[in-house]
């Protein structure tokens, strides 16, 4: 299989156009392997993986999990508040504490932004960013570039809508680069207070009105406020939040026919979507998860280099 070299993903401005198709193209093979009856290979048996997450997360934590555990990955989970980061040690030392195990990978998710780019030049195992503050969450990203393919058939051209707290989100940042590499457009939309002040050097358009925001756009992504990373409330009450900016069944009549409706979770329902839209015929939220850890699994054998001996089984 062709190379893939990269030790880390940190975010996604390191992957070339090659390296996103391959990813893609691998996950494809991966999603056939969680497809069957027993849903284990045996790629990566004698490697470590370590999940280590100080914030909260079911869909990433849970699908890294699975992911190696389906390639045969010997894994171990560490949070915050199980690990002795509680008793002051500090990230970097429980970083190369861990490294003293030979692991073959490091996932990490952290809440400040840059924390997985200062531990990857200092770490001899691969890290992957599992998400760091408001910088990046790229296998999200990924899961998303692969849903839309799956949907659409390609990226190249597509319209896609991003809506919600775009200045806090990683999710927003990482789809952004990714959508713009792999050519598609991308319009950005929310209230003012949470788009970010250089928005359009992004190569974004900006389209305050979500119901304007969606005319003609293949793909709709709806986005979470981030209560916790901003610093005071962006908008008066939920409520107001909702009915100025929420997508629902009416807002969707603006919408393409074969539009999708995408969301990384966790939503808060009837905030910024509307519990019809969530489980409606528009929505690939539940495919965006399974589709999670194919694209991990795809992650974890090009990056530990199970492509470099041999087909995936
Ligand atoms: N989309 C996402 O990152 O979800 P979690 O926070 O549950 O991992």
């Amino acid at each position: 299989m062709e190379g893939f070299n990269h030790k880390d993903l940190l975010g996604m401005g390191q992957l070339s156009v090659r390296d996103i198709e391959l990813i893609l193209d691998t996950a494809e093979s991966m999603k056939e392997v969680s497809q069957r009856d027993i849903k284990k290979v045996p790629t990566l048996r004698g490697k470590s993986i370590v999940n280590f997450f100080y914030e909260p997360s079911t869909r990433t934590r849970a699908s890294f999990e699975l992911a190696a555990k389906r390639l045969s990955a010997d894994t171990i989970s560490l949070s915050s508040s199980g690990s002795s980061m509680t008793k002051g040690e500090t990230l970097m030392d429980t970083a190369k504490n861990l490294q003293a195990m030979n692991p073959d990978l490091i996932v990490l998710r952290h809440s400040s932004s840059g924390a997985p780019h200062m531990l990857a030049p200092e770490i001899k195992a691969g890290i992957i960013n599992a998400g760091d503050g408001t910088n990046e969450h790229p296998t999200q990203a990924l899961l998303d570039l692969f849903t839309i393919r799956e949907k659409k058939g390609r990226l190249q051209g597509l319209k896609v809508a991003i809506i919600g707290d775009i200045k806090h989100s990683r999710v927003a940042r990482s789809n952004i680069i990714g959508l713009k590499k792999m050519g598609a457009d991308v319009t950005i939309s929310g209230p003012p207070t949470m788009i970010p002040v250089n928005a359009e050097s992004l190569g974004v358009d900006v389209i305050n009105n979500p119901a304007e925001a969606i005319k003609d756009k293949d793909v709709i992504m709806v986005l979470r406020i981030q209560l916790e990373r901003q610093s005071k409330l962006l908008f008066p009450t939920a409520r107001e939040y909702s009915t100025y900016f929420g997508i629902n069944r009416e807002t969707l009549k603006n919408a393409k026919e074969d539009a999708i409706v995408m969301h990384p979770g966790p939503i808060n329902r009837g905030v910024e979507l509307a519990s019809d839209v969530a489980d409606g015929p528009f929505s690939v939220i539940l495919e965006q998860v399974t589709n999670g850890v194919a694209v991990r699994m795809a992650l974890l054998y090009l990056l530990v280099g199970g492509h470099k001996s041999g087909n995936i089984d």
